[in-house]
């Protein structure tokens, strides 16, 4: 009788644990039909214009800083980084668990070498939706769904435009090998854009909005979630960067609080300190062993134009000022004497 019982029980068990099993392997397979939810590429072909060519290489160097992430750095400097010229778009190493990353995670060659086969509504694609030629999801790191989602097309296609002119550059990095959840978890992330006109000057506030947003300048001082979307008090910042020797930087309180942002700090010096870190500025500096580097690439940004810098700042300036004290550099605490 008793053994009986146990036995049935033993075998609902065993049923329940594959009906488990079953329901979860239909809900991953569920989840991989219908995510992620994004749309064909578009059908594309573009003519590349010169204008929209140098379009593309103000966005792509300088106002969206796709160079920080997508070309190699020559040796780290202070207060800012130096990409490699002569080598555009052939990616980077990007970090690995050692800086608290899930994985090595590179940012992928994106010359002609890599995107010859794509065509123009795939690079596209990529670019709003956040997913490759086959679809697959990309690492929410390319920061689309914060930054790129709502790019103006004409941005989009100068970029695209911009990408086939990049010399070729034979590199090939390694596969990134994402743990789970994170693969499943992208599906959710990359979806259909939600583009917005670029405001044009006269609305000063808009564009620098437009500017903030897309530039990831929102991306990065706007503190994180445990699944790494911006969820603090927007450009209120906090958002901690492991540095390549030792010790952090805090992404800054960019809001206009007086004691604790950039409430104190006038058009003409917000855009100096930008100016202060071209590559020319940098390039006189030598790096020292300790030196503190930041993940802020300053001297893509700073050659915008005084127009878009200042569009930035004006509107910085409506934010509702936060209070919230950030220590941008912290050295390791060995080094603390
Ligand atoms: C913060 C770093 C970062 C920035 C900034 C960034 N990317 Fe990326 N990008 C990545 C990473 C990392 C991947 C790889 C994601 C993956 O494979 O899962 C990627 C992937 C891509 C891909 C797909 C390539 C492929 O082979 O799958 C394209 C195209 C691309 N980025 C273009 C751009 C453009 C254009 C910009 C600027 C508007 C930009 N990226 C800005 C990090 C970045
Ligand atoms: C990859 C992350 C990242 C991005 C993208 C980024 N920042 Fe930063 N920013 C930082 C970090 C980290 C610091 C603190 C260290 C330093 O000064 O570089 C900082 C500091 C600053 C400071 C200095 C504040 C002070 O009081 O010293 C300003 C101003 C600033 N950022 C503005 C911007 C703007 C505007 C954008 C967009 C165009 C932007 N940042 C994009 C990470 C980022």
């Amino acid at each position: 009788m008793q053994r009986g019982l146990m036995m049935s029980v033993g075998r609902i068990a065993i049923w329940a644990g594959a009906a488990l099993l079953a329901l979860v392997v239909v809900a991953v397979s569920a989840i991989f039909l219908v995510f992620p939810r994004v749309s064909a590429a578009p059908d594309l072909k573009l003519a590349a214009t010169p204008e929209q060519v140098a379009r593309g290489d103000y966005l792509f160097n300088h106002q969206f800083a796709c160079v920080g992430c997508h070309t190699p750095e020559l040796e780290p400097h202070r207060f800012s980084r130096l990409f490699d010229k002569a080598r555009l778009g052939a990616g980077r190493h990007m970090g690995g668990p050692a800086d608290g990353m899930p994985a090595e995670i590179y940012a992928p060659n994106i010359t002609p070498t890599a995107l010859g086969g794509w065509t123009d509504g795939e690079i596209y694609r990529a670019i709003v939706s956040g997913v490759d030629k086959d679809g697959r999801p990309l690492f929410a790191m390319m920061p689309y769904p914060s930054s790129y989602r709502i790019m103006d097309p004409e941005d989009v296609k100068a970029l695209v435009a911009y990408l086939r002119t990049l010399a070729p550059q034979p590199v090939t990095l390694p596969a990134m090998q994402l743990p789970m959840p994170i693969p499943i978890a992208m599906r959710f992330v990359a979806k259909d854009p939600a583009p917005e006109t670029r405001p044009d000057g006269k609305d000063e506030v808009a564009l620098g909005r437009y500017l903030a947003i897309t530039g990831s300048c929102f991306e990065c001082h706007t503190k994180r979630n445990d699944r790494g979307e911006p969820a603090g008090t927007p450009y209120a910042g906090g958002n901690v960067f492991a540095l390549p020797a030792g010790g952090v930087a805090r992404s800054a309180n960019l809001t206009p609080d007086a004691e604790t942002g950039l409430g104190n700090m006038t058009r003409a010096a917000f855009i100096d300190r930008f100016r202060s870190r071209t590559p020319e500025e940098m390039a006189k500096i030598a790096p020292e062993a300790g030196d503190m580097d930041t993940e802020m690439p300053w001297t893509a940004y700073s050659g915008m134009t005084d127009a878009d810098l200042g569009a930035i700042y004006a509107y910085l300036r409506t934010l509702p000022p936060a209070h919230a004290a950030v220590v941008t550099y912290e050295a390791a605490p060995e080094k603390q004497r």
